[in-house]
């Protein structure tokens, strides 16, 4: 299992942050600044010998983008896809809502690339479009998927915002299908859970549950049948003194009180959090990636 380049993930973190500040403060839907964090994304992965697609969809009356990158090799009809929302607020540059997911999950694919992961499984990369907006690239991926196509996908793990200022650390609940509101949806993955409790656990970092719900990217996965899983910390809610004691910071405080505002630039960005995190995505994927042989 790698250890990711913290400097690398940061500098991914500064790219966003740089072409929020020369497009007019964000990286929303429909902006050029979206469009140049695609381009930046796919770029690299090209250059790392991904297969990549930019999918354009209409929302709005503007165009929205999704980057899907393949890695070649793996089983087809098991894929394991790993999302980070790539767009932000009209408010403000997106670096911890989600520069931070999409950061890691990059440097996670480069490395991958880098280290040539012979994976079991089919490993899949996406960075989607107009999440603000109501996860509209995800849906629009999943709903145009032929039905064959979806049913090849056997996990999809969800990364929005893993770097608050204020930190928790919360793992997608998959093992006892708690939906918060929701009565249709399946269950989450409860491999997904305890492969991320394991990697916690390794560090000596306690986690929470989190319920599912439908407030992010997995939302549309979960409404196709696809079982997912995710890792969060934290954005408008309080964090409490229980929470407080387990992880630090700020008792009676937000978990990121510059969510969804101008001031979410690369200060709003919890460095250790975000190391941790990031690993534990890379972890996640080796580990989903190296089955054992047969009759082990
Ligand atoms: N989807 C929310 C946003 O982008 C963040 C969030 C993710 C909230 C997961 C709760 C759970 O603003
Ligand atoms: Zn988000
Ligand atoms: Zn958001
Ligand atoms: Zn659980």
């Amino acid at each position: 299992v790698p250890s990711l380049s913290p400097a690398n993930i940061k500098a991914h973190l500064a790219r966003f942050q740089a072409i929020a500040d020369a497009n007019g403060g964000n990286r929303a839907h429909g902006s050029p600044g979206f469009l140049a964090s695609a381009n930046y994304v796919k770029n690299l992965l090209d250059e790392a010998g991904f297969a990549t697609v930019l999918q354009p969809f209409p929302y709005g009356g503007l165009t929205g983008y999704n980057v899907i990158a393949d890695w070649p090799g793996g089983d087809p009809d098991d894929i394991l896809m790993v999302g980070a929302h790539l767009d932000s607020v009209t408010a403000g540059p997106g670096i911890n809502d989600n520069g931070s997911g999409s950061a890691a999950i990059l440097e996670t694919a480069l490395e991958v690339s880098r280290q040539g992961l012979m994976s079991s499984r089919h490993l899949r990369f996406a960075w989607w479009g107009a999440e603000e907006l109501g996860l509209r690239g995800s849906q629009y991926y999943v709903n145009n998927l032929p039905a064959s196509e979806r049913s090849k996908i056997k996990g999809y793990v969800n990364l929005d915002m893993i770097a608050s200022p204020n930190i928790g650390y919360f793992v997608y609940d998959g093992d006892n299908g708690t939906v918060a509101g929701g009565t249709m949806a399946p269950e989450g993955s409860a491999e997904l859970e305890r492969t991320f409790k394991s990697y916690y656990a390794s560090i000596g970092v306690p986690v929470q549950d989190i319920a599912l719900n439908a407030r992010s990217d997995h939302g549309s996965f979960l409404a196709a049948g696809i079982p997912v899983g995710g890792i969060f910390s934290g954005a408008e809610d309080i964090k409490d003194m229980a929470q407080a004691q387990l992880w630090g910071g700020t008792a009676g405080a937000v978990f990121d009180s510059c969510y969804h505002q101008s001031c979410d630039t690369i200060s709003n960005i919890d460095d250790t959090a975000l190391n941790r995190n990031a690993n534990a995505i890379a972890h996640l994927v080796w580990a989903s990636s190296v089955t054992s042989a047969p009759g082990v």
